[in-house]
């Protein structure tokens, strides 16, 4: 599974790019407004901070398939290739077609129920992102939506991939993964909260102890250079 990174903060981008394997980067219109940027400008930083390679998702904000067509071949002349979200309705259906006719990557966002994971994936997106901790939130069952996602594209060797968005916390990361999921996007808190056990911390801990007893403040290097 993959891990991308839910936000447009380009000091937290360039942090979890450093220290994570992070795979690309998602935005949509309210991450993009919480930075009150260029929206030009930021979209150039996304993309040199994360490099050509990872993986880059920007949301379209038109709501009609030419103008979504429009929007992305502008943003891809911005930042080159990259995915265009696209909300799901029948128009964003529409402009997944075109889209994909165009050589412009689509995932499909907004997605909340199998059926409409379903026919994003029959439009040509190359992903769908479920909504997790929405569902969860309406005492609806996001990671059971996603396992079956995964299991609908499995039974009819679909090629979309599932990028599993929303998530307010580590448990839900967890059993996304469990279900196949190709890859989920989180705030970059949730990067640090999934590595985070005390018995780590008391492990090093010791381990530095039980070094410094028998070599004192040497270390690996100073023993074997
Ligand atoms: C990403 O593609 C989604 O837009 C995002 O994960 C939604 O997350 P939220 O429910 O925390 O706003």
């Amino acid at each position: 599974m993959l891990y991308l990174i839910d936000s447009a903060n380009l000091d937290a981008i360039r942090t979890c790019c450093e220290f994570y394997p992070v795979a690309g980067v998602t935005t949509n219109p309210t991450i993009v407004s919480r930075e009150k940027s260029d929206f030009r400008e930021l979209l150039l930083a996304l993309r040199q901070i994360i490099g050509p390679e990872r993986m880059l998702h920007v949301q379209t904000t038109a709501t009609e398939a030419e103008e979504i067509l429009r929007e992305g071949e502008m943003i891809r002349s911005l930042v080159g290739d990259f995915y265009l979200k696209i909300p799901i309705t029948r128009e964003g259906l529409k402009a997944t077609t075109m889209c994909k006719k165009h050589g412009i990557g689509v995932t499909m966002t907004a997605i909340f129920t199998q059926p409409q994971a379903l026919l994003a994936a029959r439009a040509g997106a190359d992903f769908v992102a479920p909504y997790i901790n929405r569902l969860d939130n309406i005492v609806s069952d996001g990671v059971r939506v996603v396992e079956e996602i995964v299991e609908i594209f499995t039974k009819y060797s679909i090629p979309t991939k599932v990028l599993a968005a929303s998530f307010k916390n580590a448990e839900q990361v967890h059993k996304v993964a469990i279900t196949g999921a190709h890859a989920v996007t989180i705030n970059p808190d949730l990067f640090d909260t999934l590595i985070y056990h005390p018995l780590t911390y008391y492990a090093i801990d010791d381990f530095s102890k039980d070094w410094e007893m028998a070599y004192g403040d040497k270390k690996v290097s100073d023993l074997l250079g």
